[in-house]
């Protein structure tokens, strides 16, 4: 796999220390979708942003899906492979650590699924309202992983109930989840840019959790 294989975004760290971003934006978005998040989420971190291959009546995603909601998980599979032999090589060329994965919608349910599949591939992962991407996950070993979940409690494509299920999936692999719910539907806000900073900032040990 090359790194050709992803129309991508790399900006090189600016400061010293910080893990890099993987952002993974949602549907009909494209690699300049997050980078001002990711910019705002770490400031001087690296980002390294890919477009999702699949299209979607012109609309890139990371996979294809069925109906809103309903995932073609062998495509979620190879996706997910594909993906992660990306960031592998992306790794190389760009000398950078295991990245953090930063996602929104389909780009976090892309996230997850990588996660699951191939466990090895990010360091952690900010995952913004993100579901369950396949319906019986594989055994994976997330170790000591962090992961952040942030979903919206009227969010009409998101039951509660599914986000809940993904949380405990990466929980029984062993990652450990936080998982907050805001009063907000699909869109993000500035709580969730709030959240991820503070999240980052324990997870990648820049500061003293919260008491
Ligand atoms: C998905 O298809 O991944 C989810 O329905 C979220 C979305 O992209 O709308």
């Amino acid at each position: 796999m090359s790194i050709e294989n992803f129309i991508h975004r790399f900006e090189p760290a600016a400061a010293a220390g910080l893990p890099p971003l993987l952002l993974l934006h949602g549907t009909g978005g494209d690699e300049s979708d997050l980078l001002p998040l990711g910019r705002a989420v770490a400031p001087g971190a690296a980002l390294l942003s890919p477009r999702g291959k699949v299209l979607e009546h012109g609309m890139p995603r990371f996979f294809r899906r069925l109906a809103e909601g309903v995932f073609d998980e062998d495509d979620v599979r190879r996706r997910a492979g594909e993906l992660a032999a990306f960031v592998d090589a992306a790794r190389e060329r760009y000398k950078i650590p295991a990245p953090i994965a930063l996602g929104y919608s389909n780009g976090a349910n892309i996230a997850a699924a990588v996660m699951l599949l191939r466990p090895q591939t990010f360091a952690g992962a900010i995952l913004l309202r993100a579901m369950v991407p396949l319906a019986t996950p594989p055994h994976a070993d997330l170790a000591g992983k962090p992961v952040v979940i942030v979903s919206g409690a009227q969010d009409p494509i998101i039951p509660a109930a599914n986000a809940a299920r993904l949380a405990a999936q990466l929980r029984e692999a062993g990652a450990r989840v936080e998982h907050q719910t805001l009063p907000l539907g699909h869109g993000l806000s500035n709580a969730d840019l709030t959240i991820a900073q503070r999240w980052l900032a324990e997870a990648a040990g820049t500061r003293a959790p919260a008491e």
